[in-house]
């Protein structure tokens, strides 16, 4: 167990390459050497909300918007798996046109072709979380980004920050593996910030941590501000996967936006999951979170083909399971456990 202070001193450490390599031995210790790869369907760019930072917030009229059909969305997945992914991830803005049932009969139709399914469409009901659940979604994921309240609300206006660790809470609870995770280099935000960030996943007990930079979008309220850098980002992965030693830690895409290298790097200082794209055609180019974002002109085996070379040549295993946490569940605390009304 690490205390604030000590996250702190690790955080601004001047011996980051000690970190890193620290959090590197950790990893082949407590995960091995295998990296899990998941197929990251980005579906619809369509959202309700307006998070500052996000460019395909709802105010932004730049924004090229999209959705994809049903049979699409199930057609994609079904050439990821022909492919040889074991996860599909499914990522899209809070698009409610994906209601309870058309989301549920997506579930249903993925599921049979064998694979781990992974949700990231944000913040649904108690009732919505249990029917995908039933349906057959083994994970979801779902950053909190800060643990700083007033900073939550202030880039996320609408938004409520309990509501949102209510809705971790109820994923868990209803046996879902929980993915989340946070931005380094918002505005405002401090090493103590991130800290508290840290200990706040290891209390609710994740099992997967993504963590990367925050990088200013053009059209968004944010363009001017700095963002996150890459050497941050990685030291604040290194002392997560030093903090919540066997949970899964993927080499995030936006590292790679601002280095080339960038996920290699994050692979040797504690990753061991990528999500390649798989999204077709222009989506994802559509798909803007942020400008720079990597693989924008590739189409799905270009993605598969080129990080396979990349894991391969750092002497790295692809994984041919599901790639879950396999690690010993941490026991989250009676007082934080989601109880249905
Ligand atoms: N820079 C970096 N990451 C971003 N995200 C959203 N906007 C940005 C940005 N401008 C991240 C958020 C969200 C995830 C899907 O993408 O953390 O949870
Ligand atoms: Fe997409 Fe390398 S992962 S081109």
């Amino acid at each position: 167990m690490l205390k604030k202070e000590e996250i702190i001193n690790l955080l601004q450490t001047d011996d980051e390459p000690a970190l890193l390599k620290r959090a590197d031995e950790v990893r082949h210790q407590y995960v091995g050497d295998e990296v899990h790869l998941r197929g990251l369907i980005e579906f619809s760019n369509i959202c309700r909300n307006n998070c500052l930072y996000c460019g395909i917030r709802k105010a932004n009229k730049n924004a090229h918007r999209y959705r994809m059909s049903e049979e699409e969305l199930i057609d994609t997945a079904r050439k990821a798996s022909d492919m040889g992914f074991k996860t599909i991830v499914m990522q899209s803005g809070e698009d409610m046109y994906y209601n309870t049932l058309r989301m549920c009969h997506i579930i249903e139709s993925i599921k049979k072709f064998d694979v781990a399914i992974t949700l990231s469409i944000g913040e649904r009901s108690y009732d919505d979380y249990k029917a995908f659940k039933n349906a057959g979604a083994d994970r979801y994921l779902m950053r909190i980004e800060t643990t700083d309240k007033d900073l939550y609300h202030k880039l996320n206006p609408n938004m409520s920050w309990d509501k949102r660790h209510e809705c971790l809470l109820m994923i868990k609870e209803l046996g879902y593996e929980l993915g989340s995770g946070i931005m380094v280099g918002l505005p405002e935000q401090s090493l103590e910030s991130i800290a508290g960030d840290l200990l706040y996943l290891q209390k609710i007990g994740i099992d997967m941590a993504g963590i990367g930079p925050f990088i200013p979008h053009q059209d968004t309220p944010l363009k001017n501000e700095q963002g996150g850098t890459l050497s941050l980002a990685l030291r604040t992965m290194a002392v997560m996967r030093i903090l919540m030693k066997d949970i899964n830690i993927p080499a995030t895409t936006a590292m790679e936006s601002l280095h080339p290298k960038g996920r290699i790097m994050a692979l040797q200082a504690g990753a061991n999951v990528v999500m390649p794209n798989v999204t077709e055609g222009e989506y994802r180019k559509f798909y803007e979170l942020y400008p720079g974002k990597i693989c924008v002109n590739e189409q799905p085996l270009q993605c598969r083909t080129c990080i396979g070379i990349k894991i391969q040549s750092i002497g790295r295993k692809i994984g041919l399971g599901y790639g879950g946490h396999n690690g010993k569940l941490p026991i989250m605390p009676q007082e934080n456990r989601y109880k249905p009304l």
